[in-house]
């Protein structure tokens, strides 16, 4: 698709809009033109739900459901949510993942607002300006209660959609305490032959999974909710999708089924032309042999807009584990620089700049890096640059020994978590903040 876009009304776009008001700065815009405040409520408690396989789960929920109500808008729209908790003890907030919105409306609970306690409420209003494919979770003790059910999808669509009559499908992947891993949304769909099919994966997991598409060539159009250039065509390769991380896989409907297996067969999705499974393909193809597609050296280069090369802030971050200062006592911790959180200074930066920071993992886990409110650009990898599309991701996977470089800039004030996403690891100290106003 071309990258042509009209501004309606020649009105000034969100990017020219020179002063920032009070309300921006609380998150209080009004839709763009042409767009619609879309209201909300979402209702934390516990639930006892059945999952498609006939499981039950002792959960904490979003209204009841594993994952929660959808959230959705067209671009430009107001999303506003009432989160209200019904009888979550331990409190509740929602973050919305990889999403940009004024930090007051972050919902990183200890940075930007309390937790909401049984009983109390918390309204979260921003506008819907970036297309794509996100998910909310809560940001209060997430290590125990996104794994126990407080999370769902958020995808914003193009306000022009193209794609009439195609088949759409959020696959969200989670695994619950018991240790088993569903893709709800899975299961088994029909789209008719020569249709345009586009899925959304998304990892709600604390570790990466593994997802190989047979039965047909495709193409992946976007990362964590950004468009890539000039993506390839793919075939017979791994996608290995980062803890918190989001593709956009699309692919014109064949005259036979189409499969996605998630890690080898775990769990499956069958998109068919008629419905139903052909037998001969039952299990899928093996698929253990395919490699890894390199999501450095995918698609095609672009200039972009940050000046990274001339960063006028530098900052690396050596992950490791160990004993360490935290919070005055030693203790065993996952650390940044060698000290756990909260004894971890904050990253301090101003606005406008063009902030440029490498992370070095000298541990033996991977750990999927993760920084609020700001898309990152990756430079490099173990010196080797990126050498594909302009990737702009809101995590990466850090695997052990590896060394990333990423850029961003400083354009959204206010008070950042920068953390591990292996959930159990920001509780292991694993956490910084980003500050800047
Ligand atoms: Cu999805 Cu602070 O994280
Ligand atoms: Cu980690």
């Amino acid at each position: 698709t071309s990258g042509a876009s009209t501004t309606q009304g020649g009105g000034p776009g969100p990017a020219s809009v020179p002063t920032i008001s009070i309300a921006d700065l609380r998150g209080l815009q009004d839709p763009a033109p042409g767009g619609v405040v879309r209201t909300q409520l979402v209702t934390a408690r516990k639930a006892m739900v059945k999952l498609e396989s006939g499981r039950e789960i002792d959960a904490l929920t979003f209204d009841g459901t594993l994952p929660g109500p959808p959230i959705t808008a067209t671009q430009g729209d107001v999303i506003e949510v009432r989160l209200r908790n019904q009888d979550i003890d331990d409190g509740v907030t929602l973050h919305w993942h990889g999403y940009d919105v004024p930090c007051s409306q972050d919902g990183a609970e200890g940075l930007t607002q309390d937790t909401v306690r049984p009983g109390g409420e918390f309204v979260y209003r921003f506008r819907a300006d970036q297309v794509g494919t996100y998910w909310y979770h809560t940001h209060h003790s997430s290590h125990v209660n996104v794994r126990r059910g407080l999370y769902g999808t958020l995808i914003v669509k193009p306000r022009e959609e193209d794609d009439r009559g195609a088949l759409d499908l959020p696959l969200a992947v989670h695994t619950f305490d018991d240790g088993a891993t569903v893709i709800s949304g899975g299961g088994e769909h029909v789209a008719a032959p020569g249709t345009k099919v586009r899925l959304r994966l998304i990892n709600t997991d604390s570790d990466p999974h593994r997802f190989a598409l047979s039965g047909t060539p495709f193409t992946l159009v976007a990362v964590d909710g950004r468009d890539l250039n000039g993506p390839g065509e793919i075939s017979e390769q791994i996608l290995r999708l980062v803890a918190g991380g989001r593709y956009d896989v699309v692919f014109t409907m064949p005259a036979e089924p189409v499969v996605l297996s998630l890690d080898e067969g775990k769990a499956t999705v069958w998109v068919s032309p008629r419905g139903g499974r052909r037998d001969d393909t039952a299990a899928g193809p093996d698929t253990r042999a395919w490699p890894e597609l390199d999501l450095l050296a995918y698609g095609t280069p672009a200039p972009v807009a940050l000046r990274h090369e001339t960063a006028n802030r530098n900052f690396t971050l050596v992950l490791g584990r160990g004993l360490a200062m935290v919070d005055g006592s030693p203790s065993y911790a996952q650390t940044v620089n060698g000290l756990g959180h909260p004894s971890i200074p904050d990253q301090l930066v101003a606005e406008g700049d063009t902030v440029r920071f490498t992370v070095v993992n000298r541990s033996l886990e991977t750990h999927p890096w993760h920084l609020h409110g700001h898309p990152v650009l990756v430079l490099s990898r173990d010196g080797v640059p990126a050498s594909g599309s302009p990737l702009w991701v809101d995590t990466f996977d850090v695997r052990p020994g590896e060394v990333w470089e990423v850029a961003f800039k400083a354009g959204n004030p206010g008070i950042w978590m920068n953390h591990c996403h292996n959930l159990p690891h920001v509780d292991q100290g694993m956490m910084l903040r980003l500050r800047y106003d």
